[in-house]
């Protein structure tokens, strides 16, 4: 790992080469707007809302920020009107694809995007296809139970053949990283509800043998019991009731 120098907005910053542009800005509090990165995650490119201007000697590039490695003697600037230009399109776009997302609204806001030209997609989805739900069932728990599915308009979240995914363990880190709000979880009763995009799924909650309480998914319990390989008992006390 070597040290470089960079400026971000005027700024000499020193960061180690394999950072990105947007993590260097980051740990200098430097804001880029950015919706689908997640540093638990690798980083995937979906959203573009994280478009800088890059320069170095005497070409100029906008770039994704989440993506592009620093260099040496680079210069970027986050907040030129060719970088707000993309940003106010992207919203646009993303406002007419989740015109009831709260998170788009206030980034429209923030952007000074007043209504779509585009036309407005009908359902009353949330999901911006940023793959940070299913990056994390993957690279995070292992469960791969999710997936984008098909191509171009028709691009969607969902488990196989939409229906009750057999490889979901009811973590809920799918809703945990989303950044839109667009997967729902509801704990009832011995009952944990995923609501997604295009399923919703139902699994059994474990009971407390002291207590008697409904505490965890009893599919996320036997997955930590498999991995760590621990005692097929090891959670048959909730947290309260261990101590
Ligand atoms: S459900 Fe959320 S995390 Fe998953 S792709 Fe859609 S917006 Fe991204
Ligand atoms: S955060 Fe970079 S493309 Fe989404």
């Amino acid at each position: 790992m070597k040290t470089v120098t960079l400026t971000i907005d005027g700024r000499e910053l020193q960061a180690e080469t394999g950072q990105t542009i947007l993590e260097v800005a980051r740990d200098n509090n430097i804001y880029i707007p950015a919706l689908c990165h997640n540093e638990a995650v690798a980083a995937y490119g979906a959203c573009r809302l994280c478009m800088v201007e890059v320069s170095r000697g005497d070409w100029a590039k906008l770039v994704t920020s989440c993506l592009y490695e620093v260099e040496d003697g680079l210069v970027v600037k986050t907040n030129t009107e060719r970088v707000n230009n993309v940003r106010r399109l992207v919203t646009e776009l993303l406002l007419a694809r989740c015109p009831d997302s709260e998170v788009i609204q206030d980034l429209a806001k923030e952007l000074g995007v007043g209504e779509p030209r585009f036309t407005p997609e009908e359902g009353n989805h949330k999901c911006i296809l940023c793959a940070l739900c299913t990056r994390a069932c993957q690279e995070v728990v292992g469960a791969s139970a999710i997936s984008l599915v098909n191509r171009g308009v028709n691009r969607q979240m969902a488990t196989p053949f939409y229906a009750f995914s057999d490889a979901c363990i009811a973590c809920g880190s799918c809703a945990y990283v989303c950044p839109t709000g667009a997967i729902d979880i509801e704990d009832a009763g011995d009952t944990r509800k995923i609501t997604m995009p295009n399923v919703t799924m139902e699994f059994k909650l474990k009971q407390c043998k002291t207590c008697g309480a409904y505490w965890a998914p009893e599919r996320q319990l036997a997955h930590i019991i498999k991995q760590a390989d621990l005692p097929p008992d090891a959670f048959d006390d909730c947290p309260d009731c261990r101590e």
